[in-house]
């Protein structure tokens, strides 16, 4: 009877589906993510792991897997915290869960835009500190969404829904970057194809929706952050280190640019202490995908990538490096 590891407690959908193939099923209920010693153990024991975007398993880790380890499903579309070339090398398949967190990222993406545009949380604040004591015609004032300009860096399902977004219910101006045109959505949202830097120029607001790898590691840093107008924003609801946070943290200082909406960061969960001080950046604690729908789906792709797995099918979320 094949064995599965769930690094953590998951919705119970993909726990069932899993039960219900007669799996043997051991789900770690700590609220600490397992360490490294935790994780090689892991590898070395079971046929399947489902793990989190918090678990690191590197090629030091792969090392210890056993003859038995088939499958790693992450639970998550990101999969940058697995080694899948070193998984694939010893004949162990990575999966992760494509497609499923779009509607919610791209809705949080825009939850952020629109946040700091109209400084919800500041205005929040203010009428529970019992300041607001009189209608002001100037009291927070602010420029309308509505037809400004969006920059999309990064045009996967989740980009294309932000500017479905943008377009559909802003009336955005919409430049993109991708490795690949999409004629497809220019038609449907008038977008332009752009290089990263006109994109960084010429955008009132520039999203963040690229994968983290070797090439997008601090796709952000002061040069690019100094091509931004004073008056932009920058969101990334990507991963982390897709900006140097350091580099932030500056333009914000020296007014580079106006803000900026973070639901990732580089160091994870460690945030520096001089952004957090800063009133235009508004925080999320890595939950853009966090609706119920969205990780609900999570769970039964990833329980179902691993019964693909298990029984020699091509699973839908297999990662191809
Ligand atoms: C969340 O960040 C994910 O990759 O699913």
């Amino acid at each position: 009877m094949p064995s599965v590891y769930i690094t953590n407690p998951i919705p119970e959908i993909g726990v069932n589906l899993l039960l219900k193939k007669g799996y043997k099923v051991e789900i770690n209920k700590s609220s600490r993510d397992l360490t490294v010693e935790g994780l090689k153990k892991i590898v070395g024991d079971y046929d399947a792991v489902l793990s989190f975007l918090t678990n690191k398993i590197d090629a030091g880790v792969i090392d210890f897997a056993s003859k038995h380890l088939k499958v790693i499903a992450n639970f998550a579309v990101g999969f940058d915290n697995i080694d899948a070339r070193a998984a694939n090398a010893r004949g162990i398949a990575v999966c992760n869960t494509p497609g499923v967190a779009s509607e919610s990222v791209a809705e949080h993406t825009f939850a952020m835009i629109l946040a700091l545009n109209k400084m919800i949380t500041q205005q929040d604040r203010f009428v529970r500190d019992g300041k607001y004591k009189k209608w002001d015609p100037n009291l927070f004032l602010s420029h309308q969404v509505w037809g400004q300009t969006i920059g999309i860096i990064g045009l996967g399902r989740i980009g294309t829904f932000v500017g479905q977004i943008a377009n559909g219910g802003f009336r955005m101006k919409i430049l993109y970057f991708d490795i690949r045109r999409a004629e497809d959505f220019e038609l449907l949202t008038d977008a332009q194809f752009a290089p990263v830097h006109k994109i960084l120029k010429d955008s009132d607001i520039v999203s963040l929706h690229v994968p983290l790898t070797e090439q997008t590691k601090h796709l952000i840093g002061k040069e690019e952050l100094r091509l931004m107008k004073n008056s932009a924003i920058l969101i990334n609801t990507a991963r982390g280190p897709i900006v140097d946070e350091e580099a932030l943290v500056w333009a914000i200082k020296k007014k580079e640019i106006a803000g900026a909406g973070l639901d990732v960061y580089e160091h994870e969960p460690e945030i520096s202490k001089e952004l957090l001080g800063m009133e235009n950046v508004i925080f999320s604690p890595h939950t853009a995908s966090a609706t119920f729908e969205t990780r609900n789906e999570m769970s039964r792709i990833a329980a179902q990538n691993i019964i693909d797995v298990l029984e020699g099918k091509e699973p839908f979320g297999l990662v191809k490096v």
